[in-house]
């Protein structure tokens, strides 16, 4: 428990000084479907121009995403409980006799507009199987806040697991998944339930900044704490032994 806090902390001081930065990938969806999904692709028309593919009219999306859990857990408070882990199972399923061949899966605040700039992507991923793999995302403790697929093969059914960061109340979240079936027939926005916290009691300033990573306010704050623990090391000196 310890160990994974630390981790978490370690993980959100990168995020306070990287909250944005560029990748580049060979498979999956393209690099920035995770901060921007809904211009996702692209053809050259000509020498000056480049068209766009629009998404698919989502009202009418043959596909749904589901999640097998109303909550999320306080990681030490479902240990308590005897419970094994905190992991949310998210499948993404097309409608009787359709297919998709490309995905891109977040999870975001609820019900918070995808186009707003200081939207977060919460947690990280974990494949179930071979047909996804986990993707970084912005704004995601571990930079793994987002998940795609390996190949372009027809799929009626994908699922992967999502880990909350330890010790973090996000409040309430939604999954949010971009659908390919094919390069210019795609989906943007389809939306899980949504679910809530569970068990916890408070939230750390580096939580807070962690919920609403662009907040200028929180970073300020928490820079000044660090500079204030780091000044009361120094008081303290070096330590022996
Ligand atoms: C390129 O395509 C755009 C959009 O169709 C069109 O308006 C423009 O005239 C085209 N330019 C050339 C050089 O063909
Ligand atoms: C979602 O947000 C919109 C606009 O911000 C608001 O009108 C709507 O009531 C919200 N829905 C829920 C379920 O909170
Ligand atoms: C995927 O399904 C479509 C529609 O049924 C079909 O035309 C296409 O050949 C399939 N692709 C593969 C790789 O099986
Ligand atoms: C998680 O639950 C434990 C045990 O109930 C509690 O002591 C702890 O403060 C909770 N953590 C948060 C972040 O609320």
């Amino acid at each position: 428990m310890a160990a994974s806090y630390q981790k978490f902390t370690v993980a959100v001081l990168v995020l306070v000084s990287v909250i944005l930065y560029v990748n580049s990938f060979i498979i999956g969806a393209p690099p920035d479907t995770c901060g921007n999904p809904t211009t996702f692709h692209t053809e050259p028309l000509n020498d000056s121009h480049v068209g766009q593919y629009l998404p698919q009219d989502i009202d009418k999306a043959p596909y749904k995403l589901f999640v097998n859990a109303r909550r999320y857990e306080n990681y030490t408070f479902a240990r308590l409980k005897g419970k094994e882990k905190n992991a949310v199972r998210i499948t993404l399923r097309a409608a009787p006799g359709d297919y998709f061949k490309g995905f891109f899966i977040q999870a975001t605040k609820s019900n918070y507009s995808l186009d707003r700039p200081d939207r977060p992507a919460y947690g990280t991923f974990r494949p179930v199987d071979q047909n996804s793999a986990p993707r970084s995302c912005r704004a995601a403790v571990g930079v793994v806040g987002g998940i795609t697929h390996t190949g372009n093969t027809n799929k009626t059914e994908v699922s992967v697991d999502w880990i909350p960061p330890v010790g973090c109340n996000l409040g309430d979240v939604q999954f949010v998944a971009t659908v390919v079936r094919g390069y210019s027939e795609y989906w943007v926005d389809i939306r899980s339930d949504v679910i809530q916290p569970s068990g916890f009691v408070r939230r750390s300033l580096l939580c807070e900044l962690y919920v609403d990573p662009y907040n200028r306010r929180l970073q300020r704050r928490v820079l000044q704490a660090l500079r204030e623990l780091r000044r009361r090391q120094r008081q303290r000196g070096p330590r022996r032994g």
